[in-house]
């Protein structure tokens, strides 16, 4: 095991409220699939101090600048406030996270078709499947969701547990959908939306808006 630990990238969770599932992830590879290619070595949190869950807090989210340097030192960026998107989205563009030192980061038993593109920073949790889709910078799909074939999931954006997002559907940046929303393929949503819990939307969620229910219709808008 020390060996293995020698050879794991480090990660460091940005943000990691309740220790998120990216930790839980790496922790679960590691001991139910032997996958030792990540270990958690700490949060930056802007509120707390200590440890969350047993990880320890090294700092604040501007502290990750001095880790930049660093052989082997990884980052998950786990800050995705529903309704407050856009305040994470403009954290995460002034921390400035080389693209190289994004860690991807993926649930053993998730399957990813061979033609899926997943940009840097993607994280994607138990048992979800990814088809021939494209995730862009830092999209976070939690367990058991599906994201068919042609989509396309803007930056950042936030899959809830238990979503379907249709076939060559376009979600934009900064969108968080909630869980066990279904998304029909070919549906639009705009940057910065929000998808209720359990809607289905067939058509466009314009950005910046709530859309909920079924058929999914407006709620509100965001004030940002
Ligand atoms: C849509 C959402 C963002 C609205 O939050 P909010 O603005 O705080 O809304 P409120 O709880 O004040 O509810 C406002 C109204 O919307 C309704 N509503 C709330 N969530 C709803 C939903 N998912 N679907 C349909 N209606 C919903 C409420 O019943 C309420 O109706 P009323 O005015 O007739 O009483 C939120 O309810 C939601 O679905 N969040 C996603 C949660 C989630 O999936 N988390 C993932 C964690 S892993």
């Amino acid at each position: 095991m020390q060996q293995n630990n020698m050879k794991s990238k480090k990660i460091i969770i940005i943000g990691g409220a309740k220790a998120g599932g990216v930790a839980s992830c790496i922790d679960h590879n590691r001991k139910h699939y032997n996958d030792y290619e990540y270990e958690v070595m700490g949060i930056l949190n802007d509120f707390e101090t200590g440890s969350i869950n047993g990880y320890p807090i090294l700092g604040k989210s501007r502290d990750c600048a001095r880790y930049f340097d660093e052989d082997n030192i990884y980052f998950s960026y786990a800050i995705h406030v529903i309704g407050k998107n856009k305040l994470g989205d403009e954290l995460f563009q002034e921390l400035n996270i080389p693209e190289e030192k994004l860690a991807t980061v993926i649930h053993k038993s998730a399957i990813i078709l061979d033609g899926a593109i997943l940009d840097p920073g993607v994280t994607v949790l138990a048992l979800s499947y990814i088809s021939s889709a494209h995730l862009k910078t830092g999209v976070y799909v939690s367990p058991q969701s599906t994201i068919c074939h042609g989509s396309e999931v803007g930056p950042l954006s936030y899959i809830s547990m238990g979503s379907i997002i249709g076939s060559v559907t376009k979600i934009g940046r900064s969108v968080s959908v909630g869980m066990g929303a279904k998304i029909i393929e070919k549906s639009v949503v705009g940057d910065f939306a929000v998808v209720a819990a359990g809607a289905v939307v067939n058509g466009y969620v314009p950005d910046c808006s709530i859309y909920g229910g079924i058929p999914a219709k407006f709620m509100r808008n965001i004030d940002i």
